[in-house]
């Protein structure tokens, strides 16, 4: 038996006397076991209470800092939500979709890798919520590390006490749990998520991750009215995507929510556009997802906002009707209207001409690749993303291959709803709308004094350069060329615009816009307009 004064060293088996740093090793050790095989005790017994939680109350846990302290917030909600359930009904509600293997993880070392996954989670959604991804290079490179701290071990396991774990065998490995792919995970956040979060690759791969995570969701299901664990009211579809919180101005349209995808590790990262059941917005829904499909998913262009599903409400009670037709999409930084409003940008000659540029080149490229007009150019209508990319982007129009430098800003165009086909036939006789969609969106970069829309004290090369533009195309001789039928082609507008404004672009702009091939260009394959 051990004296009182002394403790046996398992390892040498000789006893250790009170004082020395060994006795105190030993001690720590021995009490450090004592207090985690009653942790365990303690989560088995509330594993055994809450069958019934639902599974998002569990995973919605907060990563807590010790074993015990997790315990205790996970009891708590489980309590919670147990009174809750049971003080309408007296009998347990009948177990929903949770098993008990579901929360096995909890009482096995495995809790640990959890709390890693939701921690991932939550710093994610954080970084993307205050939009820092994207802004910060080294964003994917400091989470990981974050992530690598937060699961080292406090100290060095030290096999001076045998190790029950050690004899038996390892548990059977649950492919269903992501916890076992915590490593995969991180890789996957690193490479395709957080860093260069908004490259054009990232974005393709992020959005088919989305798709899969979203494709079980039948396309006539309903977004249902759900209330957020902090009381904020929004939506669900099948409690896979929530709709948490309203962005943008509701129209009279719709509403855009910033939204989220169960399990998903890009947290808060995709908009949901809800919408009444008319025939624009369907025909908005649709034109999107054909670019999405042929020029986005394909790397084709850059320039237009993904669209990763839609669904149309079946049942005819369930919603109102401006609540029926829902678009689930990419979510950007900010609209031009932001943009053009924020002196960090509009006080950068290059950056907007840069990004006047981009709007040119998403305008063009929507005319000729989908035969519409747009309709609808005001400034909300164009999207921004933040992005990482350094170099030059490579464009191809009927032959002719220019660069356009990368400015930390992507310009894409958005909202369809009030796009209309122009058959080709008619181009000649409705140029006019093809031309209008240029001129329109010119205003933002134009100050109120020369009847913009701008009320920034903008550089006056902008305004000049796209005053220039305005009036060119307004000029007798454009109008000429539109009353004469000279546009004949899909391409014919844009053409115009490219033969006759980019020449004098090209030589105010060398360092924004060139026909001279740079050394870093970033896509291979050129963007088509
Ligand atoms: N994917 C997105 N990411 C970030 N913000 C968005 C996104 N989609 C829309 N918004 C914001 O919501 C605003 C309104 O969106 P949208 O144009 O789809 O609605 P709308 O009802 O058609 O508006 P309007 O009739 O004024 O054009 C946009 O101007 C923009 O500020
Ligand atoms: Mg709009």
């Amino acid at each position: 038996m051990m004296k009182e004064n002394c403790v046996i060293n398992p390892r040498t088996k000789r006893a250790v006397r009170k004082g020395t740093k060994t006795y105190n090793k030993i001690k720590h050790l021995l009490n450090e076991t004592q207090e985690s095989s009653k942790s365990v005790q303690v989560n088995m017994s509330v594993i055994k209470n809450i069958k019934s939680v639902a599974p998002e109350i569990i995973q919605a846990q907060p990563i807590s800092k010790t074993k015990s302290r997790s315990i205790a917030r996970v009891s708590s909600s489980a309590k919670t939500a147990k009174t809750a359930k049971t003080a309408k009904t007296a009998s347990p509600p009948a177990p929903k979709t949770i098993s008990v293997k579901k929360v096995t993880p909890l009482k096995s070392s495995q809790s640990s890798k959890i709390r890693a996954v939701n921690y991932l989670k939550k710093i994610v959604r954080r970084k993307i919520i205050d939009n820092k991804i994207g802004e910060d290079e080294n964003a994917g490179n400091k989470i990981v590390a974050l992530v690598k701290r937060r699961l080292q071990p406090r100290y060095k396991p030290v096999s001076i006490l045998p190790d029950k774990s050690d004899t038996k065998p390892p548990p059977p490995k649950d492919d269903t749990l992501l916890i076992d792919n915590v490593k995969v995970l991180q890789t996957f956040l690193k490479k395709k998520l957080i860093k260069d979060r908004y490259s054009l690759k990232n974005r393709i791969a992020f959005t088919k991750y989305v798709e899969e995570k979203i494709k079980s969701i039948p396309h006539g299901e309903c977004a249902k009215p759900y209330t957020f664990n902090d009381g904020t009211k929004g939506f669900t579809i099948k409690n896979i995507i929530f709709l948490n919180k309203i962005i943008g101005t509701p129209s009279a349209y719709g509403k855009i929510y910033l939204s989220s995808i169960k399990n998903s590790f890009g947290g808060f990262a995709m908009v949901a556009k809800m919408m009444r059941e008319t025939s624009d917005n369907l025909s908005e829904i649709r034109i999107m997802k054909t670019i999405t499909n042929k020029l986005v998913s394909t790397g084709n262009s850059k320039h237009f906002i993904i669209n990763v599903g839609s669904f149309q409400c079946k049942s005819k009670t369930e919603n109102k009707p401006n609540e029926r037709l829902l678009a689930i999409n990419e979510l950007a930084h900010g609209d031009l209207k932001m943009a053009v409003n924020d002196y960090e940008i509009y006080s950068k000659e290059e950056v907007m001409i840069n990004m006047y540029l981009q709007i040119i080149i998403a305008i063009a490229t929507f005319q000729i690749q989908t035969s519409h007009y747009h309709n609808d150019c005001h400034w909300g209508n164009f999207l921004y993303q933040r992005n990482n990319d350094v170099g030059w982007y490579k464009y191809i129009f009927n032959g002719n291959i220019f660069y356009l430098k990368s400015c930390g800003l992507n310009m894409c165009i958005y909202d369809y709803g009030l796009a209309r086909k122009i058959p080709k036939a008619k181009i000649p006789i409705m140029s006019r709308y093809l031309i209008g969609d240029f001129h329109r969106i010119s205003l933002a970069f134009i100050t109120k004094n020369y009847n913009g829309w701008n009320d920034n004290d903008i550089p006056e090369d902008v305004v000049a350069t796209a005053m220039n533009v305005k009036s060119f195309l307004t000029s007798n001789a454009t109008l000429a060329k539109t009353n004469d039928g000279s546009f004949k082609k899909r391409d014919s507008v844009f053409q115009y615009i490219y033969d006759y404004v980019f020449p004098a672009i090209f030589s105010d702009y060398p360092n924004v816009i060139t026909t001279q091939t740079p050394d870093n260009v970033i896509n291979k394959d050129a963007f088509i307009i």
